[in-house]
């Protein structure tokens, strides 16, 4: 018995180890970038990001860095104990086939974008600023919010040949969201991660939601968190999504609460628990109105 006890607990503070390991890759991989050019330096990066040219165009150079594999292998063991149903490309074939596709897919012949050698993809610069950026700025934040959420509804209805169902992203937070607000266009980026194709499309789609949910609470005041989620639930526009949305806007619990800390980048729990039910009951009130609108409409 002791014997079992004990495999028991080395079993389990094994497995914390690696979660807080991942963990810390993860947030490591999320924030990385150009701009968090001086974290990186002492970071386990999965890809190595440059602006280069390449002919007489600048490009964004994604580089998946040597060593890449054991910490994608890494990640997705974690992603599969918090149940987050989507995994890290391991082979690099696939993965340049999968961004290349992707950027494709959303934003055909207006952007080009190519594979170069076994661990690179170049990829046109797309215009604009991040939606973090535009958030933390705050006076464009709303219209750029509006954008997000009409270019997630845009691309959620798009087919998509390897998941044999339609498209989604699975890491849309703010960072890959680029907002150009001279033709208040938003655009997707980094298709890194990819959903398990198991994982039916109107939940693939309510993940996304979440996601950029989840990443706004970490970087908005409490008086901004409902204006601005209401923005992205009002563009997206769709009742069935909305609906998965809320069956998962609830406290988490086990793996999921340390997934919610991973994705709203550790924000306070009291935040965290607070911002749900305010987001609830904002969105119970709007139900209201959206059926009042609908009744309204329908006797016309
Ligand atoms: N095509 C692009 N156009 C504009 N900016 C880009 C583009 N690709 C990458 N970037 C910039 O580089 C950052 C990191 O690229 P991304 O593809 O998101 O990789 P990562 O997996 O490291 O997050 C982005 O947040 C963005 O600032
Ligand atoms: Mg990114």
């Amino acid at each position: 018995m002791f014997a079992a006890l004990n495999r028991k607990r080395r079993f389990s503070s094994f497995n914390l180890r690696i979660l807080a390991h991942c963990a810390q890759i993860l947030r490591r991989v999320r924030t990385g970038g150009l701009t968090n050019l001086a974290s990186t330096i002492e970071s386990i990066k999965i890809n190595a990001i440059s602006l280069e040219k390449r002919g007489n165009r600048l490009m964004w150079i994604k580089r998946r860095q040597l060593g890449s594999g054991v910490t994608a292998v890494f990640a997705n063991l974690f992603f599969f104990l918090v149940r987050a149903r989507i995994h890290l490309w391991i082979n690099l074939e696939k993965w340049q086939s999968w961004e290349v596709a992707c950027f494709r897919l959303l934003y055909g012949r207006s952007l080009q974008v190519f594979p170069e050698g076994g661990r690179t993809v170049c990829v046109d610069m797309v215009p604009g600023k991040n939606l973090r950026e535009w958030v933390i700025e705050s006076t464009f934040a709303i219209q750029a919010i509006r954008a997000a959420g009409k270019e997630l509804r845009r691309a959620h209805g798009l087919w998509s040949s390897k998941l044999e169902d339609y498209w989604s992203h699975s890491d849309p937070h703010l960072e890959n969201l680029l907002y150009d607000s001279e033709s208040d266009q938003a655009r997707l980026i980094d298709f890194e991660l990819i959903h398990d194709k198991s994982v039916p499309a109107l939940k693939r789609h309510a993940d996304d939601l979440l996601v950029f949910l989840q990443d706004l609470m970490s970087c908005v005041s409490a008086e901004q968190w409902v204006p601005y989620s209401l923005a992205l639930i009002e563009a997206y526009d769709d009742p069935l999504v909305l609906a998965e949305v809320r069956r998962r806007l609830i406290v988490p619990r086990g793996w999921s609460a340390i997934w919610w800390k991973l994705r709203t980048d550790y924000v306070d729990w009291r935040v965290m628990i607070e911002r749900i039910e305010t987001l609830n009951t904002a969105l119970s009130m709007k139900n209201h109105e959206w059926t009042r609108i609908e009744t309204a409409n329908a006797r016309e």
